[in-house]
Protein backbone atom coordinates (compact mmCIF):
# COMPACT_ATOMS: atom_id res chain seq x y z
CA UNK A 1 0.00 0.00 0.00
CA UNK A 2 1.30 3.13 -0.91
CA UNK A 3 -0.66 5.74 1.60
CA UNK A 4 1.41 5.84 5.08
CA UNK A 5 -0.24 8.50 6.85
CA UNK A 6 1.26 11.84 6.84
CA UNK A 7 0.88 14.37 9.79
CA UNK A 8 0.91 17.96 9.70
CA UNK A 9 3.75 18.80 12.25
CA UNK A 10 1.93 22.49 12.93
CA UNK A 11 -1.24 21.03 13.53
CA UNK A 12 -0.35 18.55 15.88
CA UNK A 13 -0.64 19.00 19.27
CA UNK A 14 0.87 15.14 20.39
CA UNK A 15 -1.81 14.20 22.17
CA UNK A 16 -1.05 10.58 20.96
CA UNK A 17 -4.58 9.58 19.96
CA UNK A 18 -4.59 8.44 17.08
CA UNK A 19 -1.44 6.25 18.18
CA UNK A 20 -4.10 4.77 20.70
CA UNK A 21 -6.80 4.71 18.37
CA UNK A 22 -5.07 2.50 15.71
CA UNK A 23 -6.63 -1.42 15.26
CA UNK A 24 -3.62 -2.06 14.49
CA UNK A 25 -0.86 -0.53 16.60
CA UNK A 26 1.22 0.46 13.70
CA UNK A 27 1.40 4.26 14.88
CA UNK A 28 4.12 5.07 17.07
CA UNK A 29 5.50 8.40 18.93
CA UNK A 30 8.81 8.12 20.17
CA UNK A 31 8.85 10.98 22.88
CA UNK A 32 6.12 13.33 23.77
CA UNK A 33 7.53 16.13 21.57
CA UNK A 34 7.86 13.63 18.28
CA UNK A 35 5.09 13.76 15.65
CA UNK A 36 3.22 10.36 15.73
CA UNK A 37 4.63 7.76 12.58
CA UNK A 38 3.55 4.88 10.61
CA UNK A 39 5.96 1.89 12.50
CA UNK A 40 7.90 0.08 9.56
CA UNK A 41 6.14 -2.26 7.43
CA UNK A 42 3.14 -0.65 8.81
CA UNK A 43 1.90 0.28 5.46
CA UNK A 44 1.46 -3.46 5.00
CA UNK A 45 -1.08 -4.05 7.29
CA UNK A 46 -2.47 -0.89 7.28
CA UNK A 47 -6.23 -1.15 6.80
CA UNK A 48 -7.45 2.33 6.00
CA UNK A 49 -9.93 2.21 8.18
CA UNK A 50 -9.35 6.05 8.62
CA UNK A 51 -9.56 6.35 12.57
CA UNK A 52 -6.53 8.39 12.92
CA UNK A 53 -7.69 10.94 11.17
CA UNK A 54 -11.01 10.58 12.01
CA UNK A 55 -10.30 10.84 15.86
CA UNK A 56 -7.71 13.46 15.52
CA UNK A 57 -8.91 16.50 17.68
CA UNK A 58 -6.79 19.04 15.78
CA UNK A 59 -7.76 17.55 12.22
CA UNK A 60 -3.44 16.68 11.53
CA UNK A 61 -3.69 13.37 10.13
CA UNK A 62 -3.44 13.22 6.62
CA UNK A 63 -6.70 12.30 4.37
CA UNK A 64 -6.30 8.71 3.52
CA UNK A 65 -8.92 8.95 0.90
CA UNK A 66 -8.16 12.62 -0.83
CA UNK A 67 -11.61 12.13 -2.84
CA UNK A 68 -13.94 11.80 -0.15
CA UNK A 69 -12.59 12.65 3.02
CA UNK A 70 -12.34 13.04 6.23
CA UNK A 71 -16.29 15.11 6.76
CA UNK A 72 -16.11 16.99 10.13
CA UNK A 73 -19.19 16.19 12.44
CA UNK A 74 -19.96 19.00 14.30
CA UNK A 75 -20.15 18.11 18.21
CA UNK A 76 -23.79 16.11 18.71
CA UNK A 77 -24.54 15.78 15.34
CA UNK A 78 -24.98 12.10 15.25
CA UNK A 79 -26.85 11.89 18.38
CA UNK A 80 -30.19 10.34 18.08
CA UNK A 81 -32.59 9.60 20.89
CA UNK A 82 -32.95 5.98 21.64
CA UNK A 83 -36.72 6.07 21.72
CA UNK A 84 -36.35 7.97 18.28
CA UNK A 85 -33.98 5.41 17.09
CA UNK A 86 -35.97 2.08 18.40
CA UNK A 87 -39.32 4.02 16.64
CA UNK A 88 -37.58 4.50 13.22
CA UNK A 89 -36.13 0.76 13.58
CA UNK A 90 -39.11 -0.83 14.80
CA UNK A 91 -41.51 1.02 11.62
CA UNK A 92 -39.09 -0.58 9.08
CA UNK A 93 -41.00 -3.64 7.15
CA UNK A 94 -40.22 -5.71 4.19
CA UNK A 95 -41.87 -4.14 1.93
CA UNK A 96 -43.48 -6.14 -0.89
CA UNK A 97 -45.70 -3.75 -2.58
CA UNK A 98 -44.41 -1.31 -4.48
CA UNK A 99 -45.68 1.72 -6.52
CA UNK A 100 -45.22 1.98 -10.04
CA UNK A 101 -43.35 4.95 -9.87
CA UNK A 102 -39.36 4.39 -10.45
CA UNK A 103 -36.80 5.81 -7.96
CA UNK A 104 -34.72 8.62 -9.29
CA UNK A 105 -30.55 7.73 -9.49
CA UNK A 106 -29.64 10.75 -7.91
CA UNK A 107 -31.71 9.11 -4.74
CA UNK A 108 -30.73 5.59 -5.37
CA UNK A 109 -26.88 6.94 -5.52
CA UNK A 110 -27.69 8.97 -1.96
CA UNK A 111 -28.89 6.15 -0.22
CA UNK A 112 -25.75 3.91 -1.68
CA UNK A 113 -23.74 6.82 -0.50
CA UNK A 114 -25.11 6.35 3.14
CA UNK A 115 -24.43 2.15 2.87
CA UNK A 116 -20.73 3.07 1.71
CA UNK A 117 -19.98 3.62 5.12
CA UNK A 118 -20.71 0.45 6.58
CA UNK A 119 -18.61 -1.97 8.35
CA UNK A 120 -16.39 -4.27 6.36
CA UNK A 121 -14.24 -7.14 7.67
CA UNK A 122 -10.63 -5.43 7.87
CA UNK A 123 -12.18 -2.79 6.14
CA UNK A 124 -11.87 -4.34 3.27
CA UNK A 125 -14.86 -2.85 1.62
CA UNK A 126 -15.13 -5.43 -1.33
CA UNK A 127 -18.66 -5.02 -2.00
CA UNK A 128 -19.59 -3.72 -6.06
CA UNK A 129 -23.17 -2.64 -6.65
CA UNK A 130 -25.39 -3.63 -9.77
CA UNK A 131 -28.63 -1.47 -9.88
CA UNK A 132 -30.84 -2.93 -12.09
CA UNK A 133 -33.12 0.05 -12.61
CA UNK A 134 -35.32 -0.12 -15.70
CA UNK A 135 -38.59 -2.26 -14.47
CA UNK A 136 -38.45 -4.45 -17.73
CA UNK A 137 -34.93 -5.51 -16.85
CA UNK A 138 -36.15 -6.45 -12.91
CA UNK A 139 -38.93 -8.36 -14.64
CA UNK A 140 -36.49 -10.61 -17.32
CA UNK A 141 -34.40 -11.41 -14.77
CA UNK A 142 -37.28 -12.42 -12.27
CA UNK A 143 -38.39 -14.56 -15.22
CA UNK A 144 -34.71 -16.42 -15.47
CA UNK A 145 -35.07 -16.82 -11.93
CA UNK A 146 -38.17 -18.66 -12.37
CA UNK A 147 -37.12 -20.37 -15.43
CA UNK A 148 -34.29 -21.81 -13.68
CA UNK A 149 -36.89 -23.18 -10.51
CA UNK A 150 -39.05 -24.54 -13.33
CA UNK A 151 -36.34 -26.89 -14.50
CA UNK A 152 -34.72 -27.53 -11.37
CA UNK A 153 -38.25 -28.49 -9.74
CA UNK A 154 -38.40 -30.63 -12.61
CA UNK A 155 -35.31 -32.07 -11.54
CA UNK A 156 -36.21 -33.23 -7.99
CA UNK A 157 -33.88 -29.96 -5.94
CA UNK A 158 -34.63 -30.03 -2.39
CA UNK A 159 -36.35 -27.40 -2.30
CA UNK A 160 -39.29 -28.14 -5.34
CA UNK A 161 -42.03 -27.63 -3.28
CA UNK A 162 -41.42 -24.29 -3.19
CA UNK A 163 -40.08 -23.82 -6.35
CA UNK A 164 -43.45 -25.11 -7.49
CA UNK A 165 -45.33 -22.78 -5.87
CA UNK A 166 -42.98 -19.53 -6.93
CA UNK A 167 -43.51 -20.97 -10.37
CA UNK A 168 -47.41 -21.42 -10.38
CA UNK A 169 -47.80 -18.01 -8.78
CA UNK A 170 -45.90 -16.45 -11.56
CA UNK A 171 -47.61 -17.91 -14.30
CA UNK A 172 -50.31 -16.35 -12.45
CA UNK A 173 -49.41 -13.10 -13.23
CA UNK A 174 -48.11 -12.60 -9.78
CA UNK A 175 -43.75 -11.93 -8.60
CA UNK A 176 -43.00 -13.48 -5.60
CA UNK A 177 -39.12 -13.21 -6.89
CA UNK A 178 -38.25 -9.61 -6.71
CA UNK A 179 -42.05 -8.54 -5.21
CA UNK A 180 -43.53 -6.34 -8.31
CA UNK A 181 -40.35 -3.55 -7.23
CA UNK A 182 -39.02 -1.43 -10.10
CA UNK A 183 -35.52 -1.76 -9.05
CA UNK A 184 -33.18 -4.67 -7.85
CA UNK A 185 -29.97 -4.23 -6.44
CA UNK A 186 -27.28 -6.52 -6.50
CA UNK A 187 -24.42 -6.25 -3.79
CA UNK A 188 -21.59 -8.27 -5.92
CA UNK A 189 -18.09 -8.93 -5.15
CA UNK A 190 -14.60 -10.83 -5.88
CA UNK A 191 -16.31 -14.51 -5.75
CA UNK A 192 -12.88 -15.39 -4.25
CA UNK A 193 -13.42 -13.44 -1.14
CA UNK A 194 -13.89 -14.88 2.21
CA UNK A 195 -15.61 -11.82 3.58
CA UNK A 196 -17.42 -10.49 0.96
CA UNK A 197 -20.45 -12.22 1.43
CA UNK A 198 -20.72 -11.64 5.16
CA UNK A 199 -19.56 -7.69 4.07
CA UNK A 200 -22.24 -7.77 1.53
CA UNK A 201 -24.90 -8.48 3.97
CA UNK A 202 -24.04 -6.21 6.52
CA UNK A 203 -24.37 -3.29 3.52
CA UNK A 204 -27.36 -4.75 2.33
CA UNK A 205 -29.09 -4.48 5.80
CA UNK A 206 -27.73 -0.65 6.13
CA UNK A 207 -29.60 -0.27 2.50
CA UNK A 208 -32.46 -1.79 3.97
CA UNK A 209 -32.12 0.59 7.42
CA UNK A 210 -31.67 3.65 5.48
CA UNK A 211 -34.08 3.35 3.01
CA UNK A 212 -37.11 4.36 4.94
CA UNK A 213 -35.59 7.40 5.70
CA UNK A 214 -35.37 8.27 1.81
CA UNK A 215 -39.46 7.41 1.87
CA UNK A 216 -37.89 3.88 0.34
CA UNK A 217 -39.05 0.41 1.05
CA UNK A 218 -37.16 -2.73 0.12
CA UNK A 219 -37.03 -6.57 0.12
CA UNK A 220 -34.44 -9.18 0.74
CA UNK A 221 -34.64 -11.17 -2.45
CA UNK A 222 -33.65 -14.35 -1.08
CA UNK A 223 -35.15 -16.39 -4.08
CA UNK A 224 -33.67 -14.39 -6.52
CA UNK A 225 -30.40 -15.10 -5.00
CA UNK A 226 -30.35 -18.88 -4.66
CA UNK A 227 -31.30 -19.07 -8.69
CA UNK A 228 -28.46 -16.59 -9.34
CA UNK A 229 -26.07 -18.71 -7.23
CA UNK A 230 -26.94 -21.90 -9.28
CA UNK A 231 -28.31 -20.63 -13.00
CA UNK A 232 -26.19 -19.74 -15.81
CA UNK A 233 -28.42 -18.16 -17.55
CA UNK A 234 -29.08 -15.56 -14.61
CA UNK A 235 -25.57 -15.21 -14.16
CA UNK A 236 -24.81 -14.22 -17.28
CA UNK A 237 -27.78 -11.84 -17.80
CA UNK A 238 -26.33 -10.25 -14.48
CA UNK A 239 -23.34 -9.34 -16.41
CA UNK A 240 -21.02 -9.19 -13.20
CA UNK A 241 -17.26 -8.56 -14.06
CA UNK A 242 -15.06 -11.57 -13.98
CA UNK A 243 -14.52 -12.94 -11.45
CA UNK A 244 -17.73 -11.77 -9.57
CA UNK A 245 -19.89 -13.53 -7.81
CA UNK A 246 -23.45 -11.68 -6.71
CA UNK A 247 -23.29 -11.93 -3.09
CA UNK A 248 -27.11 -10.86 -2.17
CA UNK A 249 -29.96 -9.18 -3.64
CA UNK A 250 -32.90 -6.49 -2.23
CA UNK A 251 -36.08 -5.38 -4.22
CA UNK A 252 -36.48 -1.66 -4.00
CA UNK A 253 -39.07 1.07 -4.84
CA UNK A 254 -41.73 3.06 -3.10
CA UNK A 255 -44.03 1.34 -0.95
CA UNK A 256 -47.44 0.72 -1.97
CA UNK A 257 -48.77 0.93 1.42
CA UNK A 258 -47.88 2.22 4.82
CA UNK A 259 -48.03 0.01 8.44
CA UNK A 260 -49.49 1.99 10.87
CA UNK A 261 -48.19 -0.73 13.29
CA UNK A 262 -45.15 -2.61 14.58
CA UNK A 263 -46.09 -6.29 14.69
CA UNK A 264 -45.18 -8.54 17.29
CA UNK A 265 -42.01 -10.32 17.46
CA UNK A 266 -40.36 -12.50 20.23
CA UNK A 267 -38.83 -11.37 23.67
CA UNK A 268 -35.23 -11.01 23.55
CA UNK A 269 -33.32 -14.45 24.85
CA UNK A 270 -30.37 -13.58 26.63
CA UNK A 271 -28.23 -15.06 28.70
CA UNK A 272 -26.32 -13.26 31.33
CA UNK A 273 -23.25 -14.20 32.89
C1 LIG B 1 -31.80 -13.12 4.23
C2 LIG B 1 -33.25 -12.77 3.99
C3 LIG B 1 -33.89 -13.24 2.86
C4 LIG B 1 -35.21 -12.91 2.62
N1 LIG B 1 -35.80 -13.29 1.45
C5 LIG B 1 -37.05 -12.90 1.18
C6 LIG B 1 -37.66 -13.23 -0.08
O1 LIG B 1 -37.06 -13.88 -0.95
N2 LIG B 1 -38.93 -12.80 -0.32
C7 LIG B 1 -39.62 -12.09 0.61
O2 LIG B 1 -40.76 -11.73 0.34
N3 LIG B 1 -39.08 -11.76 1.82
C8 LIG B 1 -37.81 -12.13 2.11
N4 LIG B 1 -37.24 -11.77 3.31
C9 LIG B 1 -37.99 -10.94 4.25
C10 LIG B 1 -38.42 -11.70 5.51
O3 LIG B 1 -39.44 -12.60 5.18
C11 LIG B 1 -38.87 -10.64 6.54
O4 LIG B 1 -37.75 -9.93 6.97
C12 LIG B 1 -39.56 -11.27 7.75
O5 LIG B 1 -40.78 -11.87 7.39
C13 LIG B 1 -39.85 -10.22 8.83
O6 LIG B 1 -40.65 -9.15 8.32
P1 LIG B 1 -40.12 -7.64 8.45
O7 LIG B 1 -38.85 -7.53 7.66
O8 LIG B 1 -41.21 -6.77 7.91
O9 LIG B 1 -39.87 -7.39 9.91
C14 LIG B 1 -35.93 -12.11 3.56
C15 LIG B 1 -35.26 -11.64 4.70
C16 LIG B 1 -33.95 -11.96 4.91
C17 LIG B 1 -33.25 -11.39 6.12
Amino acid sequence: MDHPITVDSDACTRCGICMEICPMGIIAQDGPDDLPRLVPGGEAVCSRCGHCEAVCPAGAVSALYPASGPQHLPGGSAAIAPADLAAYLRARRTVRRYREACVDKETVEALLDVVRFAPSGMNGQPVHWLVVHDPAEVRRLAGLAIAWMREASRAGHPMADLFGVLVRTWDAGVDQICRGAPHLVVAHADAKDPMAYTDSIIALAWLEVAAPSFGLGTCWAGFFQIAAASSPALLEALGLPEGHAPQYAMALGYPAYRFPRVPGREPVRVTWR
